[in-house]
């Protein structure tokens, strides 16, 4: 950990400064992508295992009093758990942040984006990964594209901004439908970013062969709406970021987590639904702070254990190595 006079920053041993935190609240979700989650019965973690509220906004504030400026509500599905606004609200509330997210797949959204809005929420991140009825209804278990389609107006026209649209492209099933998503960008003025297949899925279905290098997509979109480089002075970002020649609205972004790694700028910790902070997505060990808070620790107390664990993130995941491990906890556990 390091002291500024203004400000405190919290450091892994590679000088990383950590400003992100995500924060699953659930590991339920009422979607089964099959990447995610397996279509069998899922064992969810008992109430009890779950951090309250009150639980995550005593160790939320104390990762903020740390450095942490950027926030992000995910899941599972974040819209399932009860009165998630006065969440919201409270997180907001927090002196030090600077952006407040959340990642949904935006079936609960009409009727809700406003007041997600209201209370406090900044941007909104919507999970979807086809735009053909058939094949939404094949990849997630539900069919329910028209729904989801109409929870994304509902997240502009509540003013939520940016929304950004996350897919996830896997050979063979959806890597010809990426022109439509950058049609669906333009038309709708979203961020729409294709994401790597990364093996964090419940099934253990994951191939090297699944993966579609996002270099390959920009490609496909670039001969048909040609794109402009967007530099962002955001090093620790995920996406490479690319907006339209002519200068419609909407962007496309590509992360490239197994081609291109940018693990080398990673500013992330998790902290999962049921209390363990995660140090990279790959972690196999877990560090349960939890366990810590309830034993009715002190502030000093939390404290160190936090930048202890920070101390132990990892430099990098093992994706391409031959001695790569699948982590036991799959995204829908870990909140992407
Ligand atoms: P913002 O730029 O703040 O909007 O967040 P983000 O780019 O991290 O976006 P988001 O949380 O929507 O994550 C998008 C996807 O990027 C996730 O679903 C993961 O597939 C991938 N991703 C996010 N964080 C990491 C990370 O730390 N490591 C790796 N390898 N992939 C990540
Ligand atoms: N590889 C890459 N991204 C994934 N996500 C879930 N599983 C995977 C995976 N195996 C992403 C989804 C969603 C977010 C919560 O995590 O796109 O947006
Ligand atoms: Fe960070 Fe781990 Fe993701 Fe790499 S794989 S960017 S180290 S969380």
């Amino acid at each position: 950990m390091e002291l500024n006079k203004e400000s405190v920053i919290l450091r892994d041993s590679y000088g990383r400064a950590i400003r992100d935190l995500r924060i699953s609240i659930t590991d339920r979700c009422n979607f089964r992508c099959f990447y995610c989650m397996p279509k069998e019965a899922m064992e969810w973690q008992p109430k009890s295992e779950i951090l309250s509220y009150e639980e995550i906004i005593t160790l939320a504030e104390v990762f903020v009093s740390l450095g942490i400026t950027k926030l992000r509500v995910t899941g599972g599905e974040p819209m399932l758990r009860r009165d998630l606004e006065s969440l919201i609200e409270r997180l907001a509330k927090i002196d030090g942040i600077e952006d407040l997210a959340m990642t949904t797949n935006a079936h609960f959204l009409r009727g809700r984006a406003e007041g997600l809005k209201n209370a406090g929420l900044q941007r909104l991140t919507v999970s979807l990964d086809s735009l053909t009825k058939e094949r939404f209804t094949l990849l997630t278990g539900r069919n329910e594209l028209d729904r989801v389609i109409d929870g994304i107006d509902a997240a502009l026209e509540a003013g939520l901004d940016p929304v950004k649209v996350n897919s996830v492209v896997i050979r063979g099933i959806n890597d010809d439908q990426v022109v439509s998503f950058a049609r669906f960008a333009r038309e709708k003025g979203v961020q729409v970013r294709f994401i790597e297949f990364m093996p964090l899925d419940n099934g253990k279905v994951w191939r090297r062969e699944m993966v579609v290098p996002g270099d390959e997509l920009r490609r496909l979109i670039d001969e048909v709406y040609p794109l402009e480089r967007v530099v962002s002075g955001n090093l620790s970002e995920t996406a490479r970021r690319w907006r339209f020649a002519d200068g419609a609205p909407g962007e496309v972004g590509f992360i490239n987590s197994v081609t291109q790694p940018f693990c080398g700028h990673c500013s992330r910790i998790r902290l999962t639904a049921d209390g363990m902070i995660r140090t990279c997505l790959f972690s196999t060990v877990e560090h349960n702070i939890k366990a810590l808070l309830r034993s009715g620790a002190s502030r000093d107390q939390l404290v160190e254990f936090i930048a202890a664990t920070i101390e132990k993130k990892e430099e990098r995941h093992h994706i391409n190595d031959t001695d790569f491990v699948q982590p036991l906890r799959t995204m829908s556990c870990i909140g992407g």
